[in-house]
């Protein structure tokens, strides 16, 4: 019985790789390969030709030259941050803290001009949960309760770091 059993099964299995190998499109590239296929075809050909980018304006290409130029003297004026808030944070709040780079919002709110004691309290909001964001919460677990302090300081600071920049730019 055992023995018919055993015999039963390897049928069933030895079927079922037959069946995988000769039937199942994972074994030839699955969909992928239809991908490749699909493009190889050249009837898209014609939708690639028609979302080609337009030659930019005059005026647009006026309004590139004039905000490279803003940001090359927003630049020169920038105060000097950490590197830890340069690697961690100014991805999403921008070098400066402001949200923006090069004239777009960023992922992250301003936290430029927020005091010190509000940062703390949402950066440790955002750590125990209080306070829900998935993005802030997951850069945080690796943080401990000084790294938010100091972190808080610095960006508190900002504003006063930037004014003494423009001072001395002046001078
Ligand atoms: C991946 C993008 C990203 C990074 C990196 C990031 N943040 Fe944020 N941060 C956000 C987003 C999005 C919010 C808005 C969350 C909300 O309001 O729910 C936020 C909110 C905040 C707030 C609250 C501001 C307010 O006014 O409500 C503070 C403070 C803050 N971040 C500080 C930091 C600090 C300090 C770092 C570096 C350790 C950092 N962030 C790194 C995306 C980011």
């Amino acid at each position: 019985m055992k023995n018919i059993i055993v015999g039963a099964l390897t049928l069933l299995v030895v079927g079922l790789m037959i069946f995988t190998a000769t039937d199942d499109p994972v074994f030839h590239g699955g969909h992928q390969s239809k991908v490749i296929e699909d493009f190889g075809d050249g009837k898209n050909q014609k939708i690639a030709v028609t979302i080609a980018p337009e030659e930019k304006s005059d005026r647009e290409k006026e309004n590139e030259a004039l905000s490279a130029l803003r940001d090359k003297a927003g630049n020169a004026g920038a105060f000097k941050v950490t590197n830890e808030y340069k690697s961690k944070c100014s991805s999403c709040h921008g070098v400066n803290g402001s949200g923006f780079q090069n004239g777009k919002a960023m992922m992250g709110p301003k936290i430029f001009g927020q005091s010190e004691e509000k940062l703390y309290k949402d950066l440790a909001d955002f750590k125990a949960g209080r306070k829900e964001n998935m993005v802030m919460k997951g850069l945080l677990i690796n943080l401990n309760d000084n790294d938010l302090k100091r972190l808080a300081k610095e960006i508190g600071e900002f504003p006063a770091r930037a004014k003494a920049k423009a001072q001395q730019a002046a001078e």
